[in-house]
């Protein structure tokens, strides 16, 4: 009896001790990683076998010691449990989902498994804070580094990893992803968007189901063309503006992207973000390592308009070149001349834009090439000189008449590109993307040059720089893309002995190369992207532009559709949007859409009609006293034209004092009139403001009464309505604070 009590005892003492040991194990190696921003925080932790998962993303805690509590998203202990949400998915070994890595090391082994070694956070200033996450293979002699830079009141995050090969002999990634992350929800929406020429960002919400939905690019240049790499993922319901917890995501690289949406078993979901692993597998040389592209994302438990407020601010400040500058209204002569210019018409061109009050004026395609002259898309691509016979007295003198003229000069290159009629195409037909051994094939009559090539990098480069050279004055390039990447081999990759699924990364990294030796000698000058419309939109890009193009349709109803959707991640003061002759919609209508961003004209100026001429002068000069505010203060979507038969959206300056509305009728039907009031947002509730109407026709009366002053809680509670009929088809009002 006695000998059993103290068995018992004795029993109770070792499980005691057992469990101090293991917890003091447990404490000592478990190692919690919060990464905040204002409102949001993502949380890493160690598990006994030294993996990294992520425990939480959503919203922070108040108290930063609560996270060592955070439990692992499953109770159960299954196999599975702590794969699905490593903080970066190996593969080759237990893991049963889709990877962020795989790697090929130097023995022909295809297994990795990545452990926490270290990390680091660094406070680089009052917002921004980098964490960096070293992983180690036991294995291998592999290391990867994950980034986690945060931007504390904008709530975004931007990640990236760094794969360092410290083998003795290469190693090839097949796939190297920038991020992986995972959430914790009851269901999932995915909003992702598709187009082609002209059509771009037609957006689709989907609820997520069990299995991989992905979105990506296979493209090579030109990559957006068909799909671009921005999404949300909406958590519980569908996204929403002003509620609900969403996530606004993009892969900043202008090439081939996948971005996985994958549920996993716990029903949770996986988002993996990379380089498209697509015929891309890429060799890393012993000691060498690779960066990859980042993911930008922002988080937001308020809806998406939130979201892309937060996303605006950290564009403007962080990533768009002069994101906080000013831009230039411009009269482009695309549309107007198409080919068919010479110096004499340019020339009345630039007395035009002055009359119309524009500050340049942008000559586009069809001025260089004397060989082969570009006079229409067959010919001449690549051969950078001034035709001889459209403009014998060269740029030089364009940019000196069109100072005369009182406006600025500026000019379309797409240096990327070659036309086979060409003398570059005969004299380097190894700079050429193309398979040899197989018929050429064309898009928009061209072909890609091979940006792998150092040789082709300075000639890109070269394109620019000559330009420039020869030209200090030149105000602004708008720099086109027109084409995709058909057969993709390189002669120089396969001369330099380098493996030829290394074209479609090492082309963007030429692409990149470039932009960096431009913007380290022109570190200022404005440049448009452009890629035939909207075919090339990413923040990898916008580093080194102030602005981009979305869609070559000008057509303002179906541009109010494609300058909302990319409203939800771009800032408008990097949207250019030009009044052309692509519809019959009144003046007027055209240019109240165009000025929801950076206003541009691409019309025949002197075919208008003394009232056209008018609208267009007096939306000049109402855009001159709003630009501000439209470029730099914050953009409130009030009334979806995917839901209304109007669209509506406001811009707030950032001290409340003064806000634009702008409202469209996106409806033809009958009665399609908007019979509702719209309110607003953004205001100081305890202001008290003053409403007009503005860019009203010559004798229009308006039924907004600019003698009215309205509390900022009546216009955001109650609102106005802004009486949009059919003969009242856009209508913008001014608000003005009131002292
Ligand atoms: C495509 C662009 O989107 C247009 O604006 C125009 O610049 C043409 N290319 C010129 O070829």
């Amino acid at each position: 009896m006695i000998y059993s009590k103290m068995k018992a005892i004795y029993r109770l003492i070792i499980l005691f001790l057992l469990v101090i040991t293991w917890s003091n194990s447990f404490a000592q190696k478990t190692v919690v990683i919060a990464i905040e921003t204002k409102d949001n925080v993502l949380v890493l932790q160690t598990d006994n076998t030294s993996k990294l998962r992520i425990n939480y993303f959503g919203t922070k805690l108040e108290n930063p010691s609560d996270y060592s509590q955070i439990t692992g998203h499953s109770e159960r202990e299954d196999d599975q449990e702590g794969i699905s949400n490593e903080i970066y998915t190996s593969s080759g070994t237990t893991n049963l989902f889709e990877p962020a890595l795989t790697i090929i090391h130097p023995d022909g082994n295809a297994s990795t498994e990545l452990q926490y070694a270290s990390h680091k956070v660094e406070k680089i200033d009052h917002n921004v804070t980098l964490t960096t996450v070293v992983l180690t293979d036991p294995v291998y002699p592999l290391e990867v580094k994950l980034f986690f830079k945060t931007y504390a009141t904008e709530n975004v995050m931007e990640q990236w990893t760094v794969i360092n090969n410290r083998a003795k002999n290469p190693i090839v990634m097949e796939k190297y992803a920038s991020a992986n992350l995972y959430f914790e929800a009851n269901s999932y929406y995915l909003t992702h968007y598709h187009g082609s020429w002209a059509s771009e960002m037609k957006p689709e919400e989907t609820q997520l189901t069990a299995g991989i939905k992905s979105i990506d690019s296979k493209l090579g240049a030109r990559a957006n063309l068909f799909e671009p790499p921005s999404f949300m993922v909406s958590l519980n319901e569908t996204a929403k503006e002003n509620t609900g917890k969403v996530l606004l995501g993009q892969l900043a690289w202008t090439g081939n992207f996948k971005i996985d949406f994958e549920l996993d078993p716990l029903h949770n979901l996986r988002l993996i973000a990379g380089i498209n692993p697509y015929a891309s597998s890429y060799e890393v040389a012993a000691g060498k390592s690779f960066e990859t592209p980042v993911l930008i994302t922002t988080f937001s438990n308020e809806g998406t308009g939130l979201a892309s407020r937060n996303l605006h601010s950290w564009a403007r400040k962080y990533r768009i070149l002069d994101g906080e500058g000013s831009r230039l209204t411009l009269l482009n002569n695309w549309e107007a001349t198409y080919f068919n210019f010479n110096e004499e018409k340019l020339t009345t061109l630039f007395g035009d834009a002055k009359k119309l009050g524009v500050d340049m004026f942008l000559l586009d395609d069809g001025w260089f090439a004397n060989k082969y002259p570009r006079n229409d898309d067959h010919a001449g691509l690549g051969d950078w000189q001034e035709n001889k016979k459209k403009l014998p007295n060269g740029i030089g003198y364009l940019v000196k008449e069109a100072t005369k003229a009182g406006v600025k000069f500026g000019i379309w290159i797409e240096p990327e590109m070659v036309n086979p009629k060409s003398e570059l195409y005969e004299n380097h037909p190894d700079w050429v993307i193309k398979e040899e051994k197989r018929p050429e094939h064309y898009f928009r009559n061209q072909l890609v040059l091979d940006l792998s090539n150092p040789e082709v990098q300075d000639f890109v480069f070269g394109v620019l720089d000559n330009l420039f050279t020869k030209n200090p004055e030149l105000a602004f390039i708008k720099w086109d893309c027109n084409a995709v990447i058909y057969n993709a081999h390189s002669k120089y990759l396969e001369k330099t002995g380098q493996r030829q699924t290394q074209l479609y990364v090492d082309y963007v990294k030429g692409l990149y190369a470039v932009l960096d030796r431009i913007r380290t000698k022109y570190p200022k000058v404005p440049m448009m992207l452009c890629s035939g419309g909207g075919g090339r939109v990413d923040y990898g890009a916008l580093k080194y532009f102030t602005e981009y193009w979305p869609s070559d349709n000008t057509d303002p109803i179906e541009r109010v559709f494609i300058q909302w959707e990319n409203s939800y991640f771009f800032p408008t003061i990097a949207q250019c949007n030009h009044v052309t002759d692509w519809s019959k919609a009144s003046m007027k209508f055209r240019t109240d859409v165009a000025m929801m961003g950076k206003l541009g004209f691409d019309i025949v100026v002197n075919e208008l009609s003394p009232a056209d001429l008018t609208a267009a002068q007096t939306a000049l000069a109402t855009y001159d006293r709003n630009k501000e505010t439209i470029w730099h203060g914050d953009m409130y979507r009030l009334a979806d034209p995917y839901q209304h038969p109007i669209a509506s959206l406001m811009f707030v300056d950032r001290s409340k004092k003064s806000a634009i509305q702008f409202n469209y009728l996106i409806s033809n039907r009958y009665a399609a009139d908007y019979t509702k009031r719209i309110r607003m947002s953004g205001l100081d509730p305890h202001k008290k403001y003053q409403l007009k109407e503005v860019n009203l026709g010559h004798n229009s009366k308006t039924p907004i009464d600019a003698n009215a002053t309205y509390s900022g809680d009546f216009l955001m509670q109650v609102g106005i309505n802004p009486r949009v009929t059919r003969s009242r088809n856009s209508v913008v009002i001014e608000i003005s604070e009131v002292n």
